[in-house]
Formats: C-alpha cells, structure tokens, sequence
C-alpha cells in the first residue's frame, strides 16, 4: 500500500503544511538502481585518537570509488560529503572520545541528503574499564545521531576485532545505497580467519554462490531472492504447497529452481539436502506466519502454529543441513528475526517468543557453526516492511508503524533483501552471530 503521506510531503505544499504543522517530513531513500548502483563523490575520513588502521583504511576506502579527504577544505567546502567515516577504534577515554564530537560537529550540518556516516569502533576491552566505557559511549553517540540527523541519512556503528580487510564487504554496504533504512546499527566484524573472499566483482558479490530462500512465493522472501540473483547467485525457492502457483512464477522470473515444501515437515531438512545435493552456500530462513491474539485469548493452536513455522522448523532444518553437510564450507545461514523479538509487542507473545528465539539461536550457534562447519549464522530483524501482512493492519497502527523510526517511514521488501545480501556474500565471511535490524532505527526496543 503507498504510503500517501510520504508522497504529500514531496510535493511543495505538503512540505509547506507539514513545517508548519511541525509533523514528520521524512525524505525519499536513495537505494540501489541499476542506473546509480552506489554514491558518488566525497567520503570525509577522521580518526579518533591514534589509530593503526589510519593507512590501511583510507585505502581501502579509496577502492569505494569515492573521492576520499580528510577534511573539507577551501573548494572542497562548496561540496556537500556524500558519507563521513571515523575511526574511533583507538578511542580509549573521555579524551579520545571528545575528538570524535570534534571530527562529526563541524561537518554533520553539510552531509548529502541520504547520507552516509559511519563510526568504526573496536570491542570493549574486558581489562581496561576506560575504554570499554568510551568504545560503549560510541553506541550512544550513534544511536542519537542517527536520530536526530534526519533527510534520509544514516548513522551506523561497525566495531573490528580483526585486520580492516575482513570488514570491507560491511563498510561497502553501509556506505552504499544498499543500506538506506539500515540505521542505528552496530555490527561486529571479526578477524575473518582466512575465510573473507575479496569478490572478484563487487557488483556481483555472489557469483558462483548457490541460496536456498524459503517464503520465497511473496513478500520479503520474493525480493531476497531477486536480490541475491542480481548479486550472481543461482537460488532454490521454497514455499508451501499451496503457494506452488506463485513459486513457479517467481523462479520463472529469476531462473530459479521452485521447492513446494512445508518447511515443518518432520523431513525437511533431508528433502532440501537432496533436492540441493549439498551444494548449499546460502540458506536464508526466511519463511513465517503470525497468529495474533493477547494471551488471554491464544488458544494453543495458535501458540504452537507460529512457534513451529518460526522456530522449531528453523532449528530443526538447521541442524539437519549442518549435520548432513548440505551447506559447504564458507557458507552462511541467514535467518530472519523481527523487533518484536527485541521489544515485545502487544497480541504477539508467540510471535515475539519465535523470533527472539531466532535471535537466541544464531548467539548459540555462530560460534560453533563456524569452528565446526566453516558457517556463519546471523540475524536480520525487520521493523515495519510494506507487504501484504502489513497493508492488513488497521490504519492508525500502521501509520504509527510507519513515522515512530528515525527515517519516519517504512521500509522495503528490498531493504530486507539487501541486508541479507550482503551478510551473503563470501566477503561477509567475518561477520558472524551478529542480529542486524533493518528498521530506519525504529524508536521500539531502541
Ligand atoms: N513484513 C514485515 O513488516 C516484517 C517485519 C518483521 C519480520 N518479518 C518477517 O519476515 C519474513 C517474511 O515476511 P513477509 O512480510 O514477506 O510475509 P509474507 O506472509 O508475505 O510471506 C511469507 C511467506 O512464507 C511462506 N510460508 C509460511 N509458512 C510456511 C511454511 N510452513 N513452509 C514454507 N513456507 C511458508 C508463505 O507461504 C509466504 O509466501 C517472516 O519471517 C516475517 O515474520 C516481516
């Protein structure tokens, strides 16, 4: 359903009224075309405190293909940033975190209109409480950023436990269209191992990449699979029985192979690994249901049906892809959680209770995945997204669905599709147990 009220707020009267008014004027996203696939021009690049990484990161910003300086200076002025990153990994105190105010405030006015910026952060120390406090302080710092900053820009968070090469696939994403409604995230890149694989093209991050995207007939499982074929990857789309009509034309369109099957099926997990022969690199866990009701009023069936399509069957297949080796090494296993798992929401605890249970899993899991099978496992979690299962809601919840995030409207099937794109790629191989929101940083569970 259009969202009206985004498109009034386009036009010259509506954003005449709305200032007056003093309601929400929330700016288009840019996202990803085939005509402006990623930014053009400058990418301001600070550092905080004395970092290690200063040489090796400007290079690797170079290879965006943004124009990279280190401040905006004489003619550089009349240009507006298009991103702005600063490296904060060394930022150890109060000290060191006052220089990254001291690097954002002068600029963050003359950012571009959809805009990119990104604090590079490091994990907190166990040993030395001064700066686990002052790398914290940075989650707060973006946090508010992200929502006061406003027309369309994002403020994001990426800590390195690793060498900055395994982090180039994620600062790529979040310095490209790709992320327009990701904001207010903070992601953890380790050291990789080895396993990052620098893709040949970065335009097609995925190629020679074999997905599995269950819920693929509509919806966010339909644009995830869209995506990750525009990325170079062949992809397997499963969905029930019932919806074999939409899954063929869906894989007719993308070139892909259909798989009618109920993902609860006690087998399913076996009847993948065969129809795939185990040569899985990508499983997308992206098929599930809602049964609403508060919980005076949810009968068992109800319970158990959104539990066993959201959970049970997540764990079940997981397990029997990893055990039967149908997903092959550098491999990953994306699994879509929502931020009613995070916050909780009214007529939702069976919901709420799968998807948080998602994210209890890929905590539980990444580590060992990875040690044992060379898998990553990680979450994304959908705020409001415009499908069908949201067209449904009353209108009043749905507008506050839409304007109660930072961005102040919702976001896009291709949004989703995005994230787990580039969680994907064999580029992403150093991002492991993290839970992404896709959510324009809604203020729930904030
Ligand atoms: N739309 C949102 O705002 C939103 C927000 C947060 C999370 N999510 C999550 O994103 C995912 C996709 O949501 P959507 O809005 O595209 O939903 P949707 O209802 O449009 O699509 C879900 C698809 O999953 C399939 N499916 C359901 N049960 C299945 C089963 N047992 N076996 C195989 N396939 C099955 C359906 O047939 C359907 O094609 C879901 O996990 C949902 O919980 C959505």
């Amino acid at each position: 359903m259009a969202d009206r009220y985004l498109n009034f707020t386009g036009t010259a009267p509506g954003r005449f009224l709305t200032r007056r008014l003093g309601l929400p004027q929330p700016a288009p996203l840019r996202r990803w075309s085939a005509a402006h696939p990623v930014f053009e021009g400058q990418l301001l690049h600070f550092t905080a405190g004395p970092s290690a990484h200063r040489g090796e990161l400007s290079e690797l910003l170079g290879r965006t293909g943004l124009q990279v300086r280190g401040s905006l200076s004489g003619g550089a002025r009349r240009e507006q940033p298009v991103g702005v990153v600063v490296d904060a990994t060394a930022v150890d105190g109060p000290e060191t975190l006052a220089e990254v105010h001291a690097a954002l405030h002068p600029v963050v006015r003359t950012l571009a209109t959809s805009g990119r910026v990104l604090v590079l952060g490091a994990p907190l120390s166990a040993d030395d409480h001064h700066q686990a406090a002052a790398q914290q302080g940075l989650e707060g710092f973006v946090r508010s950023l992200g929502k006061e900053i406003g027309r369309g820009r994002t403020v994001n968070l990426v800590r390195i436990a690793g060498p900055v090469a395994a982090a180039e696939s994620t600062l790529r994403f979040l310095l490209s269209p790709r992320s327009a409604y990701v904001s207010g995230q903070v992601v953890e890149v380790g050291p990789g191992d080895g396993d990052v694989v620098v893709p040949a093209d970065w335009a097609r991050p995925l190629a020679g990449r074999t997905a599995l995207v269950t819920g693929a007939a509509r919806g966010i499982g339909e644009a995830v699979a869209e995506t990750l074929v525009r990325d170079g990857a062949q992809v397997v789309l499963l969905d029930v029985p019932s919806a074999r009509a939409d899954l063929d034309r869906v894989a007719e369109r993308l070139g892909g192979r259909a798989l009618p099957l109920d993902i609860t099926a006690g087998d399913a997990g076996e009847h993948i690994a065969d129809f795939t022969s185990g040569g899985l690199d990508v499983v997308v866990h992206n098929a599930g249901i809602t049964r609403d009701r508060r919980l005076a009023n949810m009968d068992a069936a109800r319970w158990s049906a959104v539990l066993d399509v959201n959970l049970a069957a997540v764990l079940r297949t997981t397990d029997a892809l990893l055990k039967a080796g149908a997903v092959r090494r550098g491999g990953t296993l994306v699994t879509t959680a929502s931020i009613a798992g995070i916050a909780g929401n009214t007529g939702q605890t069976n919901y709420a209770a799968s998807k948080a249970g998602v994210i209890g899993l890929v905590r539980s899991l990444a580590p060992r995945a990875l040690a044992g099978h060379g898998v990553t496992v990680n979450a994304v979690a959908p705020g409001f997204i415009e499908t069908k299962m949201t067209a449904a809601v009353p209108l009043v919840i749905r507008e506050a669905g839409r304007r109660m995030n930072s961005l102040g409207q919702g976001g896009l099937p291709v949004d989703v599709a995005e994230t787990t794109a580039w969680l994907a790629s064999a580029g992403s191989a150093a991002v492991n147990g993290q839970v992404v929101r896709v959510c324009g940083q809604s203020l729930l569970g904030a």
